[in-house]
């Protein structure tokens, strides 16, 4: 084994750090979730298990990361490319699943020229962290391991390999699965979580070297770790500070669970960073959305998506946001915004629909029963009851009244509607498509415009009202002597 793995020497004459590289195994069946969807593309706040995984070794400063893909590996790897783009992650084939050592052989053409460390992590422990793989990875360095593994220590340890250590110094030996495990070995309570940082070149030789001697017949990464120990490289272990980053999914009521552990997470972060959540058991924030300070949280919200929210907003209570961006101090109560944009102090809802391609400019105010859709609304706009505005433009300071309707759909085509600054859109106005109200018109309520009304005028398009005098006192008259009375 090399003296210092991997280091080059930069034009300062100053070591660098060891590029890392990692492994990550997603080649398994997992017929327990019984789902044609595979395991690892199944979402846990928002982003699939296994880009939980990719991003935390990506934030521990991993620059290689080779996906082991198997089972359904061209929808895997089509949804990798979709999120990271074309070429980042690199993948290798595992045809048939013979075990995680097998697995991990797997990368050998790609990274058995690889001078620094190499991570190997399971692809269905998304509560991983980079925290987490960073100490690991200090560790390892630190020691200079030729393996370092990261263990947790578990009241039921179940089903997972038991790490083995020995009777004299405490250093480790190896692990034994549970399967394989005497009663005696079955009792030890600090379990392999499948994380570990390795010597590439010593994990590669280790491999090749691997049998299928256990209970299930397969090559088992773990035994990498005793022929390690065995050919005299050094064996190290970080226990894991919190024990739930070990926690797998194979079925749906894991993926529950691991997504409560991580909604709760992602909600103390932002609590921690100036946003306050009135009531945490029924907020729901997915990974990647961003908020302000002093913004506040109100029951029975969920943000998710690409959503960015600012400063000193009141978001909810029952507020829906997904992939869309809101300014500072907006208020949105109950309402619904999908890939929408909101400027700073606007107003919305409550029972507001705010529909893809709305954009909203500073101030707007929309209230109950309004629903937009691809409709800009320049700053200080007002549209406060029951309105459908789509495929529209309106102009700063312009009141749009209750009850208007943009027609903007024939049958066949959409069209749309333009309406001026400082226009006054009267109530129950119904604007057929394509129309243009230009600036500082007004239209009667109850209109029907289908033509242009022109710049500071009013368009009255509506039957002229008759009254008829004494109509309704005669035609009770007339009821009542019918009936006899
Ligand atoms: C493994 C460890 C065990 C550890 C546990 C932690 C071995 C032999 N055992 O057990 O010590 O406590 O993880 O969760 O490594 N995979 C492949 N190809 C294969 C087999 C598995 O890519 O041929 C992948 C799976 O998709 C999965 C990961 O490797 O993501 C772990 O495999 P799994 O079968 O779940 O291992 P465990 O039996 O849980
Ligand atoms: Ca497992």
């Amino acid at each position: 084994m090399p003296e210092v793995q991997g280091a080059a020497t930069s034009g300062t004459g100053r070591a660098e750090p060891p590029q890392v590289a990692a492994i990550v195994l997603a080649a398994g069946k997992s017929t327990r979730m019984k789902s044609k969807t595979p395991k690892a593309l199944h979402p846990v706040c928002g982003r699939p298990l296994l880009i939980h995984i990719l991003r935390a070794l990506e934030s521990a400063g991993v620059t290689r990361r080779v996906v082991i893909v198997g089972h359904q590996a061209d929808a895997v790897r089509a949804a990798l490319d979709a999120h990271f783009g074309e070429g980042v992650i690199e993948y290798a084939v595992q045809a048939e699943q013979k075990g995680t050592g097998h697995a991990a052989q797997m990368a050998e053409p790609l990274l058995g020229e690889h001078a620094g460390p190499c991570v190997i992590v399971p692809g269905d422990t998304p509560l991983l962290t980079a925290d987490v793989l960073s100490s690991l990875l200090a560790a390892h360095a630190e020691k200079r391991a030729g393996a370092t593994l990261l263990t947790a220590v578990l009241p039921d340890a179940a089903a997972y390999g038991r790490v083995l250590r020995s009777a004299g110094d405490g250093s480790v030996l190896g692990i034994v699965e549970a399967r394989d495990a005497t009663a005696e070995q079955r009792a030890v309570r600090e379990i392999n979580t499948s994380v570990y940082a390795f010597d590439t070149p010593g994990l590669f030789r280790a491999l090749r070297d691997l049998r299928p001697d256990n209970a299930q017949g397969e090559l088992y990464l773990t035994d990498a770790v005793r022929l390690l120990r065995e050919a005299g490289s050094r064996v190290e272990a970080v226990v894991s500070p919190d024990p739930d980053v070990v926690l797998g999914v194979n079925t749906r009521v894991e993926l529950a669970e691991v997504g409560e552990i991580m909604r709760r997470r992602i909600l103390r972060d932002l609590m921690l960073s100036g946003v306050s959540v009135e009531d945490p058991a029924t907020t729901f924030v997915e990974a990647g959305v961003r908020i302000g300070q002093d913004t506040v949280l109100l029951p029975f919200t969920r943000l998710t998506g690409d959503t960015v929210v600012g400063e000193d907003c009141v978001i909810g209570p029952q507020a829906n946001v997904s992939d869309s961006s809101l300014g500072d101090r907006v208020v949105a109560r109950a309402c619904f915004a999908d890939r929408s944009t909101v400027g700073d102090d606007c107003r919305v809802g409550p029972f507001a629909h705010l529909r893809p391609g709305t954009n909203l400019k500073s101030g707007v105010r929309i209230g109950n029963f309004v629903e937009t859709k691809n409709a800009t609304l320049h700053e200080n706009v007002s549209a406060g009851h029951l309105t459908y505005l789509g495929d529209a433009e309106v102009g700063a300071d312009t009141n749009i009244g209750a009850g208007t309707i943009t027609c903007n759909y024939d049958g066949y085509k959409k069209h749309r509607t333009a309406i001026g600054a400082n226009a006054f859109v009267g109530s129950h106005s119904t604007l057929v498509a394509p129309v243009t109200i230009e600036d500082g018109a007004i239209t009667a309520a109850g209109s029907v415009i289908t033509q242009t009304v022109p710049r500071d005028s009013l368009a009255i398009a509506r039957e002229r009202q008759t009254n008829k005098e004494g109509w309704a006192a005669e035609r009770r008259r007339s009821r009542e002597e019918a009936s006899g009375l």
